[in-house]
């Protein structure tokens, strides 16, 4: 039994350490030298180059680097009848609330205007209301929107979140489906994207959905650039529909030299880095899953391939 992994250069050290501390009996394979293609039962990846999961005949479970699937998905050659398990970790769902407390923040109590304002050596009073009166929003219920939406609650924001199936969450106003969409968006001055990219949700982020926020509202997305139409948010901060927004994530990325989001004074961009999967924790959850296949159980988190997420 061997396991493959791909993930990029800069990490690839500490996945292996992080095998060898928990699992030093296992035959890891790296990406570039798969020894004998038979062995390998399990992968452990990141953007696998379309086609290549599928030549590894005894494929047993595809593990997912990140919690987003869609990179998975993407290959038409993926091979049908093997479970694709994402990735579900503490310190994965710790670093997103963090990015989006941050961020909420920041867009909540103007920060960017004041930063501004210091660069011009300007002192202007802008004043903020407290977070009670600040109603967000957040798209996706999941492992990392749920989270991130408790802990808003906790700063006691006026917060609401949207999801494909009805949820119920401690203080937080629930809104599901195409049927509940107009209502949550009518309420959010603050807009989270923390949705799976699928068929459905591509593109999501337009013209149509900021015509339904409150003039003035703002937004963070830390999902997938897939989710957002970038021509569309550029259009709706220079006509006010927007006033400002933080994306994590890019349909192109790294974002090209001379994107206009990159200078636009509005947009405040992180190189997808909003939260990174801890290699310690994420292999704690691939050997328990590869444990739970061993004694014939389905693994956990696995992913439901019809849904895409
Ligand atoms: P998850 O646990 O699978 O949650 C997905 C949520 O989205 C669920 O609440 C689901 O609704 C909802 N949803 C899916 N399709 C929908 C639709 N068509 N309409 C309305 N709601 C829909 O995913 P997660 O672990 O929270 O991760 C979310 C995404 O974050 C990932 O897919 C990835 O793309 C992104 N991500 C980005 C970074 C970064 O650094 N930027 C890091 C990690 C993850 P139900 O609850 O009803 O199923
Ligand atoms: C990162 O983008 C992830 O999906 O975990």
């Amino acid at each position: 039994m061997a396991l493959i992994f791909r993930t990029d250069a800069a990490r690839a050290a500490a996945w292996g350490e992080a095998f060898k501390r928990q699992m030093p009996a296992l035959d890891l394979r790296m990406w570039d030298e798969p020894g004998e293609i038979a062995d390998i039962e399990f992968a452990l990846v990141w953007k696998p180059p379309r086609g290549v999961l599928r030549t590894f005949a005894n494929l047993k479970a595809i593990f997912s680097i990140g919690a987003g699937v869609d990179h998975l998905f993407s290959d038409p050659e993926l091979p049908e009848g093997v479970p694709v398990v994402r990735m579900v970790e503490p310190e994965l769902t710790r670093g997103m609330t963090e990015y989006i407390v941050l961020h909420v923040l920041r867009h909540h109590r103007r920060q960017r205007e004041m930063e501004a304002n210091q660069r011009a050596e300007k002192w202007e009073m802008i004043s903020v209301p407290t977070a009670p009166s600040r109603k967000v929003g957040v798209m996706g219920l999941g492992e990392l929107g749920g989270a991130a939406a408790l802990a808003l609650t906790a700063l006691e924001f006026d917060v609401a979140g949207w999801s494909r199936s009805p949820k119920e969450f401690p203080g937080v106003e629930c809104f599901h489906g195409d049927f509940g969409m107009d209502a949550f968006l009518a309420r959010t001055e603050i807009l989270i994207c923390l949705l799976p990219l699928t068929a459905e949700t591509e593109g999501i982020l337009n013209a149509e959905l900021f015509a339904k926020l409150p003039k003035g509202a703002s937004l963070i997305n830390a999902a997938r650039g897939g989710h957002q139409v970038e021509e569309d948010i550029l259009a709706a901060l220079d006509r006010g529909q927007l006033s400002e927004t933080t994306l994590d994530v890019f349909r192109e990325e790294p974002l090209p030299a001379g994107h206009p989001c990159w200078r636009h004074p509005r947009v405040t961009i992180t190189p997808h880095n909003a939260s990174l999967t801890d290699p310690d924790g994420a292999v704690r959850q691939v050997i328990e899953n590869i444990q739970r296949i061993r004694r014939g159980e389905p693994p956990s988190n696995i992913v439901d391939s019809k849904a895409g997420y």
